[in-house]
């Protein structure tokens, strides 16, 4: 047959025959190690899946891939650094790009290096990368790559849990043999598990909640007994600060009030911090009444010394013990239900040791809610400082048991809950 041996002319292929990213905004941060060149190969699967992708590249990177192999890909200008000027203009070109922070609906630095991670841990902005993860108020994910050991290094595990309890999304590295011969975590993964994360932010961050006005109250009251000691109880902060983290995920607009404790602000979330129960109230009280949804996770001292000292107590002349006159602190979300406006949404969480849900219950009508998390007090579920919870989700027209979740995924599906009240 004419023409059998020698090679077909060739055919055009649609790099965009991909479906399940199309039309989504990746913008990717290039780091330097020496994973790089696998960026390449990633852009090209994300654009092949439908996506448009830009790259922006550390100086560090480009000794390790050329934009040019990015701008082939991508067929888009790659932003390398912040101050190179156009010729003709005399403008800085790096500048230019910042708009790709509001562009994109996602941004991935892959590989994300330990100097990366540790600037974006501090908030520096000394590179393009940088200062458009800073600038970014989408989700921002990070796929640390580097040696084994500079990646199990105190000081970048540190970095990556400030990161991840802020609300970025960390993709764990693979692990395997390095370029330095050595063996653990710290590879750049696979094209296709980066992928399957981003599709999976993808399909939850719908923007459910966009716009929704929405106040979350998280962690312990200190009531003071005098300059120096107070009452207080075991709570973390962590069951709200997921909350709070969830809802500006899903588009929200939150404001969180929180008592003391020692956790990260999620992205995108205006927080007040308070220290006493009469503080969280006049905070509460003082935004109320522009929100949609109220959520009062903190777990609000229910006394308070009747009267602080304003010196610091001294043992001598105690007789041995010491009597404190406590008062009752105002119930803030009783004040809220009594108070409560057509289209307010009220969410209150329980803790009960024995009669959970019958208990519950009887908050939910007597404080006038229209949600109620009970949080299960048992041994397995010690609530306070974990990172896990199962709670009943109960509204007036039932209750859901979840199991023993991440406190994150319990928040999504607390607002669930909420989304379909709403
Ligand atoms: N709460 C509040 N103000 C307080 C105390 C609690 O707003 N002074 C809120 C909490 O944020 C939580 C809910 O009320 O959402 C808890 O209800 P509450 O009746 O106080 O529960 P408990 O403190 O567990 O009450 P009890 O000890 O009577 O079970």
């Amino acid at each position: 047959m004419a023409g059998e041996g020698r090679p077909r002319a060739a055919e055009r292929v649609s790099l965009s025959a991909g479906t399940h990213m199309r039309g989504k905004r990746i913008l990717l941060g290039v780091t330097g190690g020496i994973a790089a060149y696998k960026s390449a190969y990633l852009v090209r699967e994300l654009v092949r899946a439908g996506a448009d992708v830009r790259v922006v590249m550390t100086e560090a990177a480009t000794e390790f891939i050329a934009p040019l192999t990015f701008s082939a890909l991508t067929k888009q200008p790659v932003g390398t650094d912040l101050w190179s000027r156009d010729q003709a203009t005399g403008s800085a070109i790096g500048t230019r790009h910042i708009h790709l922070a509001t562009w994109c609906d996602c941004m991935l630095i892959a590989p994300a290096s330990a100097n990366t991670l540790a600037k974006l841990a501090h908030g520096l902005s000394d590179n393009l990368v940088t200062v458009l993860a800073l600038a970014c108020r989408k989700p921002v994910i990070v796929a640390p790559t580097m040696d084994a050991d500079m990646f199990l290094n105190e000081a970048t595990q540190h970095n990556i849990a400030v990161l991840r309890e802020r609300g970025f999304g960390v993709i764990p590295p693979a692990e395997g043999e390095h370029a330095s011969g050595l063996y653990g975590p710290g590879r750049l993964p696979e094209v296709e598990v980066i992928r399957a994360f981003l599709k999976k932010l993808f399909d939850r961050t719908a923007e459910d909640l966009r716009k929704v006005k929405m106040l979350v109250t998280a962690g312990p009251t200190h009531e003071p007994i005098d300059p120096v000691r107070y009452i207080s109880n075991r709570s973390s902060g962590k069951m709200g600060f997921a909350l709070a983290l969830a809802a500006a995920q899903r588009g929200a607009e939150v404001t969180l009030v929180t008592g003391p404790v020692s956790l990260e602000t999620p992205r995108n979330v205006k927080r007040i911090d308070v220290e006493t129960a009469e503080h969280m109230r006049a905070a509460v009280v003082k935004v109320a009444r522009q929100q949609r949804v109220i959520a009062m996770a903190a777990a609000v001292a229910d006394y308070a010394p009747a009267l602080p000292a304003d010196r610091k107590i001294k043992k001598d002349g105690q007789n041995g013990g010491l009597e404190l006159t406590l008062k009752s602190t105002p119930d803030i979300l009783g004040e809220l239900g009594r108070k409560k406006r057509k289209g307010t949404l009220l969410v209150g969480f329980a803790l009960e040791t024995n009669d959970g849900v019958s208990n519950a219950k009887e908050k939910l009508s007597k404080k006038n809610l229209d949600v109620i998390v009970l949080n299960a007090y048992t041994a397995q579920n010690p609530v306070f400082g974990s990172d896990r919870n199962t709670v009943t989700i109960i509204d007036r027209k039932g209750e859901e048991e979840l199991p023993s979740l991440e406190k994150i995924e319990v928040a999504n599906r607390i607002l669930n809950r909420i989304r379909k009240l709403l």
